[in-house]
């Protein structure tokens, strides 16, 4: 849930059998909340009157509804929603239009080799970041590597800038870093992998319209950008740890200290789009085909 964007109640349950479900956390009589915090139930029962549902949604019983006829149908069972599991995540989608398919399948092609069931997600590497300005801005900026020469002097020093490249996807692209000396940390790829012979130091998938996916030698930086109002942002890193022995070292070994020069500057620009003389500039053709990408993106959604 995202909250004042996006605020669906959603309940995520495992039945007997295993299966996961994920459902509306709305009750189908007048709407209370069913679910309020994690918990261990055989079934579901709102505490407002006493409906039950089985861990699947479906209807089971309410009291005090002997009389009503044409009771229960359908509409009274929990509204279900698909579940799309990738690697050890899980995504759902608020409206079928889309399948999930389009969103993740280029980046899972190109990674296919990575265990991402062995991932372990570390809560002490992981933190949340508040940034006053739009969450589009930090987008924009995560979606060109142009800025790293000018913002990023450490990052600089490892990645080769002259051979960092965007490719663009329907709904993700991928900028691919490239290291830049013999002895930096890069990723051993399997000779099946497109990508075999190149020099990678990160894999940096975003998918349309707030997943950032960087891939490092030791792992999975999972950046969830999420907006707090129309000039502040949360973004949080979710780190998956891979190769513990790969920590610390290459692209992905100072996420904070990038960060930290990633919010200065969209911080500044959210100041300078404000400004009365300013519309819009003009995209570098060969280093901001991303940012045009997303551009593209939200212009073809808001126009839904
Ligand atoms: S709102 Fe749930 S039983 Fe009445
Ligand atoms: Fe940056």
């Amino acid at each position: 849930m995202l909250e004042h964007y996006i605020d669906e109640p959603l309940l995520l349950s495992r039945d007997k059998t295993g299966e996961l479900h994920c459902l509306s956390n709305v009750c189908t009589h007048r709407g209370n909340i069913v679910v309020e915090r994690a918990c261990k139930l055989n079934d579901l029962r709102c505490k407002y009157h006493g409906r039950r549902f089985n861990l699947n949604g479906d209807f089971v019983s309410m009291p005090e509804f002997k009389e009503v006829i044409d009771f229960p149908t359908a509409a009274d069972n929990l509204t279900t929603l698909p579940l799309h599991a990738i690697g050890k995540w899980l995504f759902t989608s608020l409206s079928h239009t889309h399948p999930a398919d389009a969103f993740f399948a280029d980046m899972l092609k190109r990674i296919e080799w990575m265990p991402l069931q062995d991932f372990r997600f570390r809560p002490e590497l992981s933190r949340d970041y508040v940034i006053e300005a739009n969450w589009a801005l930090y987008c924009e900026n995560y979606l060109e590597g142009f800025h790293i020469p000018f913002v990023h002097a450490g990052l600089n020093s490892v990645i080769d800038y002259g051979n960092y490249t965007t490719e663009l996807f329907r709904y993700s692209n991928l900028q691919l870093g490239i290291a830049k000396d013999d002895d930096e940390l890069v990723f051993d790829l399997p000779t099946h992998s497109p990508d075999h012979g190149k020099r990678i130091a990160g894999y940096y998938f975003w998918v349309f319209p707030n997943l950032m996916f960087n891939f490092y030698p030791w792992g999975l930086s999972l950046n969830v950008v999420k907006p707090m109002g129309v000039s502040r942002t949360k973004v949080s890193f979710l780190s998956y740890v891979w190769d513990e022995n790969k920590l610390r070292q290459g692209a992905g070994a100072d996420l904070h200290q990038v960060e930290m020069e990633d919010e200065d500057i969209v911080q500044h620009v959210q100041k300078g789009i404000r400004s009365r003389f300013y519309k819009h500039g003009r995209y570098s053709v060969k280093r901001e085909t991303g940012t045009h990408h997303f551009h593209q993106l939200l212009a073809e959604f808001m126009n839904k």
